[in-house]
């Protein structure tokens, strides 16, 4: 059973007068409530394949089956009801939501639009989509910009939930968190996947984080995969340049090596 499947996905975009592959050719797998981190140094790929996936752009070429049909063959009703399914949580919810509107309003929209929950409802929903993520029900009729940036995080990931998603995508999630509070998401996000049994495409550069959270890993080396595996062999003992390169630069991998 897959939840995503991604097959010889390919952007091309142009540097200049020269057209180059930003995604080359790349497929992958993620099951139900797996993670699979995406890794790579800055511009291998990682977040236009998060696009690729969410179907925010069009690939040039390959394909992307998300709980069994054809993602990217979908329109209209269809589109919009498998779209629930996968939901996203970026770096930066600031930029990702109105700074001036409550936290109710943020999680009120997608219980609105996919007719989730009544008018009626749609309160005592948000008050425990608030409790599930850790944050106090009275936090709703704050705004966006007056909350932290853990609350505003844990905001994020609970509107990702409010659809009841099969798969979420997370781009750099925990990378502008400081390490306590990123300690405490990575925490909920592996408490949510246990429960709700939701699969994540992880996207970080930190093999730290992604060692702490992820089943499997995939490297990516200007749009290609270099390497994938095991979350932990391939950290503990990479094969590519590029891949020991990542290991290397991440000091408190090695530490504890004798
Ligand atoms: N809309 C675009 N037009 C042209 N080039 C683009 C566009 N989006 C991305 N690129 C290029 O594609 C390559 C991959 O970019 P991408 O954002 O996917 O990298 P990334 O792995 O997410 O990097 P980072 O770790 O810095 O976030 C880069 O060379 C980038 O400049
Ligand atoms: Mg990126």
């Amino acid at each position: 059973m897959t939840v995503l499947a991604a097959s010889s996905l390919t952007k091309r975009y142009r540097r200049g007068d020269k057209p180059f592959a930003a995604v080359d050719n790349v497929s992958f797998e993620i099951g139900p409530a797996e993670t699979l981190a995406l890794a790579g140094p800055s511009g291998s790929g990682k977040s236009t394949i998060a696009r690729l996936v969410l179907r925010l752009i069009e690939p040039d070429a390959g394909r992307v089956d998300f709980e069994g049909a054809d993602f990217l063959a979908l329109s209209g009703a269809a589109l919009r009801a498998r779209r629930a399914r996968i939901q996203m949580v970026f770096q930066d919810p600031l930029a990702a939501f109105n700074p001036r509107a409550t936290v109710a309003r943020v999680l009120d929209d997608p219980l609105r639009i996919h007719g989730i929950a009544t008018r009626a409802e749609r309160p005592r929903r948000i008050a425990a989509l608030l409790e599930r993520v850790g944050l106090d029900a009275g936090l709703a009729a704050r705004a966006i910009h007056e909350i932290s940036g853990g609350q505003r995080q844990r905001v994020a990931i609970a509107r990702a939930i409010a659809t009841r998603p099969s798969l979420i995508v997370l781009d750099e999630a925990v990378s502008a968190l400081d390490v306590s509070v990123r300690g405490q998401i990575l925490e909920l996000l592996l408490d949510l996947q246990r429960q709700e049994r939701i699969a994540y495409l992880f996207i970080s550069h930190d093999l730290g984080v992604i060692r702490a959270v992820a089943h499997r890993v995939v490297i990516l080396d200007a749009g290609r995969i270099t390497e994938s595996g095991d979350a932990r062999s391939v950290i503990a003992n990479p094969q590519s340049a590029i891949g020991k390169a990542l290991v290397a630069a991440t000091p408190r991998l090695t530490r504890s090596r004798p």
